[in-house]
């Protein structure tokens, strides 16, 4: 594997590689890499000839009291979990490199980027859309692979790419969870092992929620409440909102039919943690 820290060699690579005929295959990520991430990486060894990962903490999609500065890196152990999946390439940009003196273009996505998680972080879907396009631009994929564990993302991105004519495919994959339940993420690392086991309320509660829906409740709003109960139940959990949204316009739904996204998201301690189901009905 290869690892790269300029824009200009990033991309003289990826020029290299089409050239050739190689389909690439990207996975954008701010590294702390686990069986989430690499769930995508091996979805993009299995559907494009050359695989680039990223790791970038981008400044732009914190809030100024959020957690960049303490955000976890550790790229030496994630080089070498990426060489082992057989990644070609790391790019692992300074953030100079992104963000040069002077930078002033922002990408945003009207509507969509003020919802579920934009109501509470302000400019983060902001910072999230100007960096992956960025990050397009410079490796020029033919597939870029995110996750539903973060399905606002993947439904922004996937209306970016749409709305300016795109050549990547977004391809979404499934969220991947922990043995018991939790959905794996980074920032799970944050907990102590109190809230490690005050987290499971969350994925409990849509597990929940995902029995009453097959057993036949449509009242949205019964669901949510059902889901807010169990999440109450937990006293080092707080939630920030708990909602069933349609998947296009990820606007609340009054009744469950069709493909319903039912997404969340809960301070444990002083960590926030995001989780969601989809259900059809
Ligand atoms: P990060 O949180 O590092 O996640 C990188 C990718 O891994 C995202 O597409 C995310 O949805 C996916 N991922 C994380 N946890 C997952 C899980 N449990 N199951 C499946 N996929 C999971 O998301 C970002 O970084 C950034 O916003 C980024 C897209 C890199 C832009 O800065």
């Amino acid at each position: 594997m290869i690892t790269l820290t300029t824009v200009k060699d990033m991309k003289a690579l990826c020029r290299g590689w089409r050239a050739v005929g190689r389909s690439i295959g990207f996975v954008p990520t701010m590294g702390c890499l686990h069986e989430g991430h690499l769930s995508l990486v091996r979805e993009s060894r299995r559907r494009a000839s050359a695989t680039a990962v990223s790791i970038f903490v981008n400044p732009a999609q914190f809030g100024p009291r959020e957690d960049f500065s303490t955000y976890p890196r550790d790229v030496e152990r994630d080089s070498a979990i990426l060489e082992n999946e057989g990644a070609d390439a790391l790019f692992f940009p300074p953030v100079a490199q992104v963000y040069p003196p002077g930078f002033s273009t922002f990408v945003e996505v009207q509507g969509l980027q003020d919802r579920l998680c934009g109501r509470s972080r302000p400019g983060h879907f902001r910072g999230v859309a100007t960096v992956v396009l960025k990050l397009l631009q410079i490796v020029g994929p033919d597939l870029a692979f995110f996750g539903w564990k973060d399905a606002q993302q993947v439904i922004i991105l996937r209306r970016m790419a749409a709305d300016l004519d795109l050549d990547t495919e977004i391809v979404a994959c499934p969220l991947v969870r922990e043995p018991d339940g939790l959905a794996m993420s980074s920032r799970n690392m944050y907990l102590s092992p109190e809230e490690r086991k005050a987290a499971l309320a969350l994925s409990r509660s849509l597990s929940q929620a995902e029995r009453m829906v097959a057993a036949g409740e449509r009242d949205a709003a019964k669901v949510v409440a059902a889901i807010r109960a169990a999440i109450e139940t937990e006293p080092l959990a707080r939630i920030d909102y708990v909602e069933a949204v349609d998947l296009a316009g990820l606007e609340p739904v009054v009744k469950i039919s069709g493909d319903v996204l039912i997404a969340l998201a809960a301070y444990v301690g002083s960590t926030r943690l995001i989780d969601n189901i989809r259900v059809r009905a």
